[in-house]
């Protein structure tokens, strides 16, 4: 029987034991998550795509795992996507996929080159089970004036208050500005939501 990664994930405590958990679930990830009718990839995309006129400026796919958010900006029209994970074993089937111009092993110290991506995505990335909240933060500065940031947080996420209000530091100052926010489905199949926003940084 395929061993289940979703009820796992959620209790992951800091970088190394949620790499390990990718690590062991990649192979059964894509499964597991289309059973569960994984829909914030093609959200963000398409949120995306609705605010970009130039589609070939570089966009970097920041936690890339197996590929499936590289797949909907792909689809989305985006033709320069560059993918970074810290789980070997989820990037080698991003890289697998032949759909992003270059992929790359990082670690949580690994900071974006600033003024590098026109825009970036972190999808089902930044929160609970995933990265802290201060990849939000690092990834905003890697990016040049007008460049905007797409992600996505979920329920488990959105019950910390810390995460939305890391976004509205940014928004109250006017270091950027808060294009789209809009809540919708991310793991039908567990009901469970996620809000999916672009900021642009000013
Ligand atoms: C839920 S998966 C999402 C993968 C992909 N974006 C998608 O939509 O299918 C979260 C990914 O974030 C990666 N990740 C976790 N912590 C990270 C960090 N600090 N920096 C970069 N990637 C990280 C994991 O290895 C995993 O591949």
């Amino acid at each position: 029987m395929t061993e289940v990664f979703l009820n796992k994930i959620y209790s992951a405590n800091g970088t190394d034991e949620t790499r390990e958990i990718y690590d062991a679930w990649a192979k059964s990830y894509e499964t597991e998550l289309g059973d569960n009718g994984y829909a914030t990839p093609a959200r963000c995309a398409a949120a995306l795509a609705g605010v970009t006129k130039d589609m070939d400026a570089p966009l970097l796919d920041f936690g890339c795992g197996t590929g499936l958010s590289g797949l909907a900006l792909k689809n989305a029209g985006f033709t320069t996507i560059d993918g970074v994970d810290v789980s070997a074993k989820m990037l080698a089937q991003a890289t697998a996929k032949g759909i992003y111009r270059t992929t790359e092993l990082i670690n949580d110290r690994t900071a974006i080159n600033a003024n590098e991506y026109a825009n970036i995505a972190a999808i089902g990335v930044i929160g609970t089970g995933a990265a802290p909240i201060s990849v939000l933060d690092m990834l905003m500065k890697a990016l040049p004036r007008d460049g905007r940031f797409v992600f996505s947080f979920n329920d488990h996420t959105l019950e910390d208050p810390v995460h939305e209000a890391r976004i509205n530091e940014w928004t109250d100052c006017g270091a950027a500005r808060l294009l789209f926010r809009e809540r919708g489905a991310h793991l039908p199949g567990i009901k469970m939501q996620s809000t999916v926003y672009i900021l642009e940084k000013a």
